[in-house]
């Protein structure tokens, strides 16, 4: 056999110290493990316990006599159904396979060496790894404290000051994950305002449809005042398709058409295409996962916090809870009883746990767990 290359020194210097993205645990091992311990409590990865619309398997059904087909590669008529319920054009909807290949790829057309790519200290892993890839600067903006009225959020003003000549792409996440935490509509507005137009804006509104909140509305009204803003969302979260992997974009259609020729063939399956479409169309479903998720994120707080523990606001179908040095400890001695939860190392929050919140028996199932541990 000829010698091995050294194939990191092949590969593109951007991508040579670039750690993957953490899915976490190894879940479908440990399914198996704690099968017959009364099964796994996944609350990990902030998916929906609910499960999707039924009508969402039938569809998937009158599509399976097909799959020897290739699906739509435009998928226009979800792209018309997205189009319709958020009164925009079709010519503004970007599918993926997921939002995150979709934030990839804005990295790729958009970033490149010589740009800095502006970040809120707490957010969302995949937005480093999409700039690092490109080769861009990452530039990280301080979060409010632990003490703030909202915790370790998004700092707008401090954001909006550390624009440079070389800002390319600011991205965040409202609400936030890991955080929980918002901005309202109106300082986001605000915010935009003092964006150049030429410097992209990603609003990703990934667990928007969780949002109590009234002050709080989808950015997407503010698309035709700031047409420098790009605004994702998923059907992986409260629609709950994650399984699936299919997500969107709203933007400008001359910014997607530059998207069009990094994008794979096909990327959207068959199946995801028209689970998306049904889940889209059942908005009694949407509206019961939603109320449901927001009676029990009240409730688990409030459990959580009655138990002495710090619980950071939240919008969303998670807490991020503060559990202070033994926090390593707790999260592997819940694991160790079935109960994954989300360790928060590498976002630079080793005291706190992430979890998600679930349906009232798995909750309850949580607090059980966590009380036994705690003593
Ligand atoms: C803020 C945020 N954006 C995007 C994603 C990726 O979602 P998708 O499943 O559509 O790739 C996630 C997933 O957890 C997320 O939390």
């Amino acid at each position: 056999m000829s010698a091995v290359p050294d194939f990191k020194a092949l590969a593109n210097p951007a991508i040579r110290t670039l750690a993957a993205y953490d899915p976490g645990h190894d879940i479908p091992s440990l399914r198996r493990r704690f099968a017959d311990a009364g099964g796994l409590l996944e609350l990990g990865s902030n998916e929906n316990p609910f499960g999707p619309s039924p009508s969402v398997l039938t569809a998937i059904n009158a599509e399976l006599d097909r799959l020897h087909r290739y699906p739509d590669p435009s998928g226009k008529a979800l792209k018309q159904a997205i189009a319709q319920a958020h009164g925009t054009a079709m010519a503004q909807i970007a599918l993926g396979n997921g939002s995150h290949e979709l934030l990839m790829q804005l990295g790729q057309v958009f970033v490149g060496p010589d740009d800095e790519v502006l970040l809120s200290r707490y957010c969302f892993a995949v937005y480093p790894i999409a700039a690092k890839a490109a080769g861009a600067k990452l530039v990280f903006v301080d979060a409010f404290p632990a003490d703030h009225a909202m915790p370790l959020g998004h700092d707008l003003e401090a954001m909006a000051a550390a624009i440079t000549p070389r800002t390319k792409l600011i991205c965040l996440a409202n609400p936030n994950n890991p955080t929980g935490t918002w901005c309202d509509s109106s300082q986001l507005s605000a915010f935009l305002a003092r964006v150049p137009s030429h410097v992209l804006v990603l609003v990703d509104e990934a667990y928007i449809e969780y949002v109590s909140d009234p002050a709080l509305r989808s950015a997407v009204e503010l698309r035709t005042r700031f047409p420098n803003l790009i605004v994702a969302r998923t059907f992986s979260k409260a629609y709950g398709l994650a399984g699936l992997r299919v997500g969107y974009i709203i933007a400008e259609p001359a910014l997607l058409a530059l998207l069009e020729p990094v994008r794979e063939s096909f990327n959207v399956n068959a199946l995801a295409l028209t689970a998306a479409q049904a889940a889209l169309a059942d908005d009694a479903h949407l509206r019961s996962v939603v109320v449901q998720n927001a009676a029990e994120r009240e409730s688990l707080a409030g459990a959580l916090r009655s138990m002495g523990l710090q619980v950071l606001p939240s919008q969303t179908n998670f807490l991020l809870v503060h559990f202070g040095a033994k926090t390593s400890a707790i999260e592997q001695a819940l694991f160790e009883r079935g109960v994954i939860v989300r360790p928060m190392v590498g976002y630079g929050l080793a005291d706190y746990l992430r979890i998600t919140v679930a349906t009232h028996p798995e909750n309850q199932r949580l607090l059980a767990n966590l009380k036994a541990v705690l003593s």
